[in-house]
């Protein structure tokens, strides 16, 4: 349905794809939005690419059955995935993490070595590395699954010694390759950027995945014709596929807003 009063639904595996949130709802305050956490069936980052791709259409499908205008998908393993496939498959606009990040981070990078951090999926399905290298094929690009940066988020162990040891530990590895550009290929990451920019240091450039989405949703909105006037009444509804108590409970630490009227739906 393409209609610029309607919602812009964005999906993930469950609380993190409230940072591509927050960043959409920063930049574009007059949008309603329907966020979508998969919390029954979160991690996508460990699971197999059918079985992400098979859980990224059923989401995709709930979020369309509610009308939406354009669909993001904020999980970065599900973009690294089911793209391709939503894509062909979805008769509205379709905007993942991935291509976004990627070209910040060519736009970015001076010496052309570029760094990227993602759950296990996401690296191992080299989505990255593809896009990055279309985009500038001199470059080159350095990858490393950081599977524990995800809980530490959740606990909002953000900063401090145990997330400052695992950041050292994660990414020595693409420190000796002399990368000067850091992709956060995960949604959870942001939240630890103090830790991983101390870890890096001032001479490499953080790219934040949320933050390039968002300003790939405006311009797609904005191309189609779809974007919301402005003074309109921007609602936002939230969908679980689990317990909405402890969503609101974790969500709080990713969404700088308040997370109310939690909907459980069924995947089943
Ligand atoms: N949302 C996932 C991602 O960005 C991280 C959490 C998970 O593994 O489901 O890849």
């Amino acid at each position: 349905m393409r209609d610029s009063s309607n919602p812009i639904g964005v999906f993930d595996s469950g609380v993190g794809g409230l940072t591509v949130m927050d960043a959409i709802m920063r930049r574009l305050p007059d949008e309603s939005l329907i966020y979508l956490g998969d919390t029954a069936r979160v991690p996508y980052g460990t699971k197999s690419a059918d079985t992400v791709i098979r859980y990224a259409r059923s989401c995709a499908g709930i979020l369309v059955e509610r009308g939406i205008k354009l669909l993001v998908v904020a999980c970065n393993t599900a973009s690294a995935y089911a793209i391709d496939a939503l894509s062909k498959e979805l008769d509205i606009p379709v905007l993942g993490v991935i291509e976004p990040g990627a070209r910040r981070a060519v736009a970015a990078t001076g010496s052309g070595r570029i760094g990227v951090i993602g759950t296990v999926g996401t690296i191992r399905s080299e989505r990255y590395q593809k896009v990055i290298k279309a985009l500038a094929p001199a470059s080159h690009v350095f990858c490393k699954a950081c599977p524990l940066f995800v809980p530490l988020a959740e606990e909002g162990w953000t900063t401090g010694s145990v997330p400052l040891l695992t950041a050292s530990a994660y990414l020595s590895e693409l420190l000796h390759q002399e990368i000067d550009t850091l992709v956060l290929g995960c949604t959870h990451y942001p939240l630890l950027k103090r830790t991983i920019a101390e870890t890096v240091g001032a001479n490499v450039a953080l790219v934040d995945s949320a933050e390039a989405t968002s300003e790939a949703v405006c311009e797609a909105l904005s191309e189609q014709g779809l974007l919301q006037d402005a003074n309109s009444t921007a609602k936002r509804t939230f969908l679980v596929t689990d317990d909405p108590d402890s969503f609101a409970r974790t969500g709080r630490r990713f969404l700088n807003d308040a997370i109310t009227s939690i909907e459980w739906v069924d995947v089943t």
